[in-house]
């Protein structure tokens, strides 16, 4: 019999009502001013009160509206259980967009059911552009369906990436760039990887990489863009994951992967 309290187009809807809600939390802490701010893994990597409450203000709803599950979040970790169903949170992505109120900072949120993102939504929570995907049923912008770009040519795509906060990681991401920003049309780093994901599964770059991503920064925009037909995943044939994470259409994945590959990007501190 089908399980229907894992059916992906039921557990979206619960994302979006528990997102749309985050998104106003930020927004409206923003506009109050951005308070609490500590560091966390560098003097760099901030975290604010906005993304403590926001968190807290997800797993509440996931609790109050799914009982049982379990929720993976960036700021507070994960919370016991043996559950089919985890949430994965990223209560603010682009935290320094936010500290400086640049509108490029988003919820992201996705449910997998036994380890695979079935559902997502990465909501802009500056703008109210929003995102989502089902596995298998495609993903879209609104109402309107998306498709990643259909670019064959590494040398004219626009690639987007982004840096860790340690200063030796970002030495060598800057090292990669040195090699690789002759190769490609140029390169974008626009600070939230949930919106380039998301902006790579509506053609507004090509492609997309980087190294040291965590589950909450990928976890949602992964099944968008991988629904939007870019394909997903490491270097050498390995699965995206801490190490590297690349979105490219079909094309230019593997000439792309492999340039990486190359230039060591998933390698270094
Ligand atoms: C960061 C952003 C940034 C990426 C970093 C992430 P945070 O997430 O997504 O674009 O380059 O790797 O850590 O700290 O803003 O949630």
């Amino acid at each position: 019999m089908t399980d229907t309290t894992v059916d992906p187009a039921g557990l979206l809807a619960i994302a979006v009502t528990v997102a749309r809600e985050a998104a106003d939390t930020a927004r409206s802490m923003r506009a109050e001013g951005v308070s609490g701010v500590t560091t966390k893994s560098t003097d760099t990597d901030v975290v604010t009160a906005a993304d403590r409450a926001v968190e807290r203000q997800v797993v509440a709803a996931l609790g109050a509206l799914r009982p049982g599950d379990t929720v993976l979040g960036e700021e507070y970790g994960g919370t016991d259980g043996d559950a089919r169903v985890r949430w994965v949170v990223d209560p603010i992505d682009g935290t320094v967009n936010y500290l400086y109120g640049l509108p490029q900072y988003a919820v992201s949120l996705a449910a997998e059911v036994d380890g695979v993102a079935v559902a997502a939504v990465v909501r802009n929570a500056a703008t109210g552009d929003e995102w989502t995907a089902t596995l298998g049923g495609g993903a879209f912008r609104g109402k309107k369906r998306l498709a990643a770009s259909a670019q064959t040519d590494l040398a004219q795509a626009l690639v987007a990436t982004g840096f860790g906060y340690d200063a030796k990681r970002r030495a060598h991401q800057a090292e990669v760039l040195t090699r690789l920003i002759t190769r490609v049309r140029d390169i974008r780093r626009f600070g939230a990887a949930s919106l380039d994901l998301c902006l790579a599964a509506e053609g507004g770059v090509d492609a997309y990489f980087e190294k040291g991503l965590n589950p909450w920064d990928h976890a949602a925009g992964g099944l968008i863009a991988a629904e939007a037909g870019l394909v997903v995943g490491g270097l050498d044939g390995r699965p995206a994951g801490l190490d590297m994470l690349v979105a490219a259409p079909p094309a230019i994945f593997g000439p792309l992967a492999d340039l990486l590959s190359e230039f060591d990007a998933a390698g270094g501190p």
